[in-house]
């Protein structure tokens, strides 16, 4: 897997995320109250303040940020900077209060309505799917250890090659979405293919940035995940797997050590438990 093999696909991913987040998620920022407009506001300008100074920042640096952001903008890759560079202290701050899971970031691949698949089945996949094939069991209890037999797991993932479908171009539009009910006991039983590791776009304004500041662009493969129940609070969260090279160096600081998977080869594939604890809303 190389980048350029990627970047193609990648730029249409960034413009589809937008787009995704506008039809998604705008209404729900109309009402923020002026005072935390105004607090939230004149601290993050502090801060950029205090960088300009402590740096002595340029005018030639302070055009080149211009430049960046306006780029940024056209990319369509807003989502993609976020999730990837600020998302996981909102989700640290959000979820600080949890006993049970506490989870990770979303990311700007998330499509809500992906078909039911009942408690014991496939996520809906391409003939010859390519990845080891995955079986994954587990139980969704509330803090207290009572089985949620409500409880609605949804998985999202990339493909082997590291693409999404509805974000990259010429996957079938549900391809490794599902969404999974459980037994009355909280059990559950998926069946999946491992994904492969996530290089964020290359090719637009994100990549540069990356390539001026001399980073890498890898997230490790990664299975995303929502588990709702009524009654309790919304988890997401996203599961690696071990000896990931990029498990320590995530671009997008997402990984904690307690969702990073246990698989044993099984013939022809890998089967995994992994439960989830939800906490009362
Ligand atoms: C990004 C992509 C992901 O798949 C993810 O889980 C988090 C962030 C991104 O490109 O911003
Ligand atoms: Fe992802």
């Amino acid at each position: 897997m190389t980048a350029t093999h990627h970047a193609p696909a990648a730029a249409e991913s960034g413009a589809s995320a937008t787009a995704r987040f506008k039809s998604d998620k705008f209404a729900a920022v109309a009402d923020t109250p002026k005072e935390r407009v105004s607090l939230l506001a004149r601290e993050v300008l502090s801060a950029v303040h205090e960088t300009i100074r402590k740096h002595k920042v340029t005018y030639d640096e302070y055009n080149a940020l211009k430049a960046w952001l306006i780029q940024v903008g056209e990319d369509g890759e807003w989502p993609l900077f976020l999730d990837v560079w600020v998302e996981h202290v909102v989700e640290e701050v959000a979820t600080s209060h949890r006993k049970g899971n506490k989870g990770t970031i979303e990311g700007p691949y998330y499509v809500p309505g992906a078909p039911e698949q009942g408690s014991r089945g496939s996520v809906p996949m391409r003939e010859g799917e390519g990845g080891t094939p995955l079986v994954w069991t587990g139980r969704v209890t509330s803090v207290d250890g009572s089985p949620l037999k409500d409880a609605k797991v949804e998985l999202w993932h990339a493909d082997a090659d590291g693409l999404y479908s509805q974000f990259a171009p010429g996957i079938p539009e549900w391809n490794l979405r599902g969404t999974f009910s459980v037994e009355e006991d909280g059990s559950f039983e998926i069946h999946t293919v491992r994904p492969a590791p996530y290089q964020i776009p290359t090719d637009g304004a994100c990549g540069k940035l990356i390539a001026a500041a001399g980073w890498h662009a890898w997230r490790p493969a990664h299975l995303h995940v929502k588990v709702s129940a009524p009654g309790h609070e919304l988890l997401t969260a996203q599961l690696y797997f071990p000896g990931d090279e990029h498990n320590d160096d995530d671009i997008a600081s997402a990984v904690k050590p307690e969702l990073v998977l246990d698989p044993k080869p099984s013939d022809g594939g890998e089967t995994v438990t992994y439960d989830f604890v939800l906490d009362p809303a």
